[in-house]
């Protein structure tokens, strides 16, 4: 598959998807969302790739938010088919099954901020900013953002957020529990990869399963969630990875998994 926007590597198990209008800080287009959308789904069936890392071309910019130029045509019918959009192709990224790192190099504006926290976990170099400034548009978020903001910085931090629109450097954004790390930028594409090859050497079902307990989970009651964990933990006991990984322990070696 050739892509427009986007460039699509991958090394030993990892890819690495790297959005690429950097003239314009990686906006996303919808030429861009089609070519995301598609490697999602080319990654999704690729067995060898056992975790993601999606960044941003260029230094300035992980993604300065939907495109302004596209938003601005936009009709109401086209407006909510445009946001719903948008939203199935983040849900993709958070229901991947695999994980998804976030290699936040620059500004995570707007439908990049949103883009972000669909990702598995996010790693923040100390040049990155983030926001939601979509109220200085007129608009909202409609990536997900006035959901998935509030369920990772808690509904308060999230309310300004949005409704100041206000900018946050990358030392704020890990103090509220928006990144879960913040490294020097020369040293973000190495730390990305070396989380990224931690998580490809795990259990890939165990990965998933774990992935599936905690993303469907919080959106129901604990107690459902307790459920849908035990069903899960009764999958992995019924594979190949369950037996090597205990085993291996017992017998004080490093376990190798099949995915099976
Ligand atoms: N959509 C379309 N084009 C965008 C864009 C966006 N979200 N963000 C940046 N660009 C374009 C600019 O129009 C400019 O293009 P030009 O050279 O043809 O004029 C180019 O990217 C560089 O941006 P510029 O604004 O010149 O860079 P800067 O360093 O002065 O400012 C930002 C950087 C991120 C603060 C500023 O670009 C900005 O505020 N962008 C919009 C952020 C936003 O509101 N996102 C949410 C959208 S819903």
């Amino acid at each position: 598959m050739t892509y427009e926007h986007l460039i699509l590597e991958r090394v030993d198990g990892v890819a690495i998807v790297t959005l690429n209008r950097p003239a314009v800080l990686n906006a996303l287009n919808l030429a861009l969302l089609r070519d995301l959308d598609h490697a999602v789904a080319e990654l999704r069936s690729d067995d060898r790739i056992r975790a993601v890392i999606l960044t941003g071309a260029g230094e300035k910019a992980f993604v300065a938010g939907a495109d302004i130029k596209e938003l601005a045509e936009l009709t109401p019918v086209a407006g909510k088919a445009y946001a719903a959009e948008g939203q199935r192709i983040f849900d993709q990224i958070e229901h991947l099954g695999k994980p998804v790192i976030a290699a936040v190099n620059g500004y995570a504006l707007g439908g990049g901020c949103e883009l972000a926290m669909a990702c598995t976990m996010r790693i923040a170099a100390d040049t990155a900013k983030f926001g939601q400034p979509e109220i200085k548009l007129g608009i909202l978020p409609g990536f997900g953002g006035t959901q998935r903001l509030p369920r990772l910085v808690g509904k308060g931090r999230a309310m300004e957020l949005i409704l100041t629109g206000a900018t946050i450097d990358a030392a704020e954004a890990y103090r509220i529990g928006l990144v879960n790390r913040v490294v020097p930028a020369a040293a973000l594409m190495t730390e990305a990869r070396a989380l990224a090859a931690t998580l490809a050497a795990s259990a890939p079902v165990a990965l998933k399963v774990t992935l599936e307990a905690i993303n469907r989970g919080l959106d129901e009651s604990l107690a459902d969630g307790c459920v849908l964990e035990a069903t899960l933990f009764g999958l992995v006991a019924s594979t190949d990875d369950m037996r090597e990984g205990t085993r291996a322990f017992v017998e004080k070696r490093k376990a190798t998994f099949t995915g099976r």
